[in-house]
């Protein structure tokens, strides 16, 4: 009995060896001794039935956008003055907790010379606002826990959702955000305001045209210091809900910022997906350090335990073969970072610490400053031509936060699919709970789901359209 099993062992063994060399992605196939795969701690669930990808979705253009703000703290705020600045908008309704903050957006509406909006002050009352007829986009800038409930919500009620970032903070958000959209075929944007900075932009121009050649390597980051934005010493969040979530979850919990430009450069879903992940943590010490220093030794702030570590680090293979890193450090003293390096076959640029542009034959140090900016005038993206001087004069982040809005605006006002879809939503939120759970075990490497479900090769280019 046994001689005749260890052959057919053996058999099989080989060819299960060989089947699954075959099924493997160019970048699973880069070493040959592999002792095991990324966990697919987050399996793909199978798309409903009769739902398709919404890749490129296109709707019913929009002549006037009827919008309705949910969440006007400081970020919603500011987004209602912008938007007093653009055509072929009318917002019709507020909604927040607080008062106060309704007054504070009516006024901007009067000095502009709008007509005020319908208020909503209730706990749910953000349904109600998404059950009206006469809106077409819900605007969400609440806390992070609201996000996906409203946008979900939203697009059940028929209405095109844009949300603040991240537009999800676990999986199974990031899927139903997908699935919704699928099945609705309506718009869910994440507001990803950093792709739309000039110097992005331009970038994003430069490698398209190919003077970076093959981008192999990209950086992002959010390092920036909010210590004292979490304890409410500089600005007021609403029931400290920042500092909430970075005290009860390790992982990267603000991906998008420097990851979303990077993630258009390098086409992700269109053309490359992502394939598996490792984060690395470092532990806490700046929070509980500045609390000591701020409220005293044994105050409430400076006794509890903070979760998340200070310096966390993701990387990241994608199915083509290139290598993503993104840091998220928001509580040491240190200048504000978000990186954005592109490493390519025939140029390198950065923005931080230092901006910068090395091109071949010259690569091995930075060009001058001069050269940069004619560089950057030649290549000036479309868009920034566009719309760039009425951008910095409505400011938001130095004009970036307008781009975005008059980017969205155009696209539903003239039916055309807009520049982040919901699977950038999805997958630029994804990297909270996928680096919260490599952290949780030493840094495994873990698989990145392919939120299209295949269809990340429907087509080979970001299109700003
Ligand atoms: N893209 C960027 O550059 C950028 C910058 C800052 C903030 N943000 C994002 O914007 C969002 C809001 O941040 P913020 O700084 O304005 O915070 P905030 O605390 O000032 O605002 C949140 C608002 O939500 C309201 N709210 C709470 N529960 C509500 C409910 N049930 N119904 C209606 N409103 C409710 C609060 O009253 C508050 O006014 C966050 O998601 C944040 O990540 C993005």
């Amino acid at each position: 009995m046994k001689t005749s099993i260890i052959p057919n062992f053996k058999f099989i063994a080989a060819l299960f060896l060989i089947l699954s060399v075959a099924a493997c992605t160019p970048s699973e196939k880069e070493s040959g001794d592999t002792l095991f795969k990324a966990r697919e701690l987050f399996p793909e669930p199978p798309r409903p039935a009769g739902q398709t990808d919404v890749i490129e979705l296109r709707c019913d253009p929009i002549d006037t956008v009827r919008i309705a703000f949910i969440g006007v703290g400081s970020r919603g705020t500011e987004a209602v003055r912008r938007y007093t600045y653009l055509e072929g908008v009318k917002i019709v309704a507020l909604c927040d907790l607080v008062p106060e903050n309704l007054e504070r957006a009516q006024k901007i509406l009067k000095g502009s010379g709008l007509p005020p909006a319908d208020t909503y002050t209730g706990e749910l009352d953000w349904q109600k606002v998404c059950e009206r007829e006469d809106v077409n986009l819900i605007y969400v800038c609440t806390h992070w826990d609201l996000h996906t409930p409203i946008a979900v919500y939203a697009m059940e009620h028929g209405k095109h959702v844009a949300t603040e970032v991240p537009a999800a903070i676990t999986m199974e958000q990031c899927w139903q955000l997908v699935n919704t959209a699928e099945k609705t075929r309506l718009h869910c944007m994440q507001l990803e305001n950093c792709n739309y900075d000039f110097f992005e932009m331009a970038t994003l121009n430069m490698a398209r045209h190919g003077l970076f050649g093959e981008i192999v390597h990209a950086e992002g980051a959010y390092i920036h210091d909010l210590r004292a934005l979490y304890f409410n010493e500089t600005d007021e969040y609403w029931n400290m809900w920042r500092l909430r979530h970075n005290q009860n979850r390790n992982g990267n919990l603000y991906p998008t910022h420097g990851f979303g430009p990077i993630c258009h450069t390098l086409n992700i879903h269109r053309g490359d997906k992502m394939e598996y992940l490792v984060t690395l943590a470092s532990d806490q010490f700046g929070m509980t350090e500045y609390a000591k220093d701020k409220f005293g030794e044994d105050s409430d702030y400076a006794t509890r335990d903070y979760k998340r570590g200070d310096m966390n680090t993701t990387l990241i293979k994608t199915s083509r073969g290139k290598s993503i890193l993104i840091q998220h450090d928001v509580t040491s003293p240190r200048p504000y970072s978000r990186i954005h390096m592109l490493s390519g076959t025939k140029g390198f640029v950065q923005k931080w610490p230092i901006q910068g542009i090395a091109l071949e034959p010259e690569a091995h140090s930075f060009m001058s400053e001069e050269k940069m900016d004619s560089l950057l005038a030649v290549y000036e993206h479309p868009i920034t031509k566009e719309v760039g001087e009425m951008a910095r004069k409505v400011g938001g982040h130095g004009g970036m936060d307008f781009t975005m809005d008059y980017r969205l605006i155009h696209c539903l006002r003239n039916g055309l699919p807009l520049d982040q879809d919901v699977y950038d939503a999805a997958e630029w939120s994804s990297i909270i709970e996928l680096s919260e759970k490599s952290i949780a075990n030493q840094s495994m490497p873990v698989k990145v789901p392919d939120f299209t479900r295949g269809a990340w090769q429907k087509v080979s280019t970001v299109t700003y359209y």
